[in-house]
């Protein structure tokens, strides 16, 4: 684990006392960078040069299991194959370039992807392995024909894909030390998903993931759903390069009995914490479940939502499906709260108004995310 539990609930403790209350610097935000087209076409293309995630790592956990998905514009087939390998691949035809396989389908068991143009035939491993009239493509040897393959990693119970060929991709070095609470959690290919969501948001990308990284707005915002359980204005934030973990302490942690001992089940009854993986991913973790989402950027104006329940393989029989449903509505009735408002920002964006947003020092973490963004798309 990146820090013990006994470290984070000190903290956290603290920081209800006002000892250790966190800030930074405050910031604006150029209205430009949530509604300018040429904007959003140099953010969607560096996102795509960094990984997204895509689906729960139970759907392909066994050999021929599948699942097709999309992010960033880039249709995705994502295949165990024969050999136990997951593989990842851009979902479209070599021939002429239809889509291969439906998009948002799974299913397991298959051998074979069919191109539904002119049948062109591949393999669990993305190699086609049959086509009609073959002698008529002598420019198109099959080895060079197999589908594009991307970069595939499996981690915290879900697929993660970097949505551009590149020859090598440095997960170690993109997951660092953030992903190990998670994993030590058990969050792994054996956690199950009971529920999933997908959606187009009508707002900027960047408008849904801010929302997530503070809690000024929690009082009145969620003021009818979750706002009683959780202490105003408070984060306990740490940044792991790009990457970010904020302690969210709920009311109960100050009276919390902890007795000698601090667990990571004491800690999760008496807090939420966010782990958010840089640029798109959120993981919300809620002691015995995992609820997240990525949001990428569709338009300027707009974002697809991928969203995932993840509940690890010991805590699977303990509750019934009742719990993570009743969880999963929970989450979901706050997190469409922060959703509404962030659309209602962007009806008002271009209202003139504004021409930028501010973040107060409370909301440090925003800053901080907008700002790598900056020198994200900066970079040559
Ligand atoms: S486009 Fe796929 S077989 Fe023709
Ligand atoms: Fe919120």
């Amino acid at each position: 684990m990146t820090s013990s539990a006994r470290d984070l609930w000190r903290r956290a403790q603290f920081a209800l006392c006002g000892i250790e209350r966190q800030r930074g610097e405050p910031a604006r935000s150029p209205v430009a960078r949530y509604l300018d087209p040429v904007r959003h076409a140099r953010e969607v293309a560096a996102l795509r040069a960094l990984p997204q995630t895509v689906g729960p790592a139970s759907r392909v956990a066994a050999p021929g299991d599948w699942f097709s998905a999309g992010v960033l514009g880039v249709p995705l087939l994502v295949s165990r194959g024969d050999d136990g390998m997951l593989r990842a691949f851009v979902n479209v035809c070599r021939h002429r370039g239809a889509i291969v396989v439906t998009p948002d389908e799974c299913g397991n068991g298959r051998s074979r992807f069919v191109c539904p143009y002119h049948s062109w035939t591949y393999d669990c491993r993305g190699v086609l392995v049959g086509r009609l009239h073959e002698a008529d493509f002598p420019h198109v040897p099959r080895e060079a024909a197999s589908l594009v393959e991307l970069p595939v990693a499996e981690r915290c119970g879900l697929v993660w894909v970097v949505p551009s060929p590149v020859e090598a991709f440095d997960w170690k070095g993109y997951f660092g030390p953030l992903a190990l609470d998670l994993d030590a959690l058990g969050y792994d290919s054996r956690a199950a998903s009971p529920h999933e969501r997908r959606f187009v948001q009508p707002s900027n990308w960047k408008l849904v993931l801010d929302a997530n990284l503070e809690s000024y707005h929690f009082q009145y915002a969620h003021r009818a759903t979750i706002a009683h359980l959780f202490h105003d204005n408070l984060v306990q934030q740490d940044s792991f390069g790009r990457h970010q973990r904020i302690v969210l302490p709920k009311r109960s942690l100050a009276e919390a009995e902890t007795g000698s001992a601090v667990s990571w089940e004491l800690l999760g009854r008496h807090s939420n914490i966010i782990y958010f993986f840089f640029p798109c991913t959120f993981l919300l973790w809620e002691g015995d479940h995992v609820n997240g989402f990525n949001v990428t950027p569709a338009t300027p104006q707009s974002c697809a939502t991928a969203s995932w329940m993840l509940v690890p393989a010991a805590a699977q029989e303990r509750r019934a499906a009742e719990h993570w449903q009743r969880n999963w509505t929970i989450f979901w009735d706050a997190i469409d709260e922060d959703f509404a408002l962030a659309a209602s920002m962007q009806a008002g964006l271009a209202s003139g108004a504004n021409t930028a947003l501010n973040f107060g020092a409370n909301e440090f973490a925003c800053e901080l995310f907008e700002r790598e963004i900056e020198a994200l798309i900066d970079a040559p």
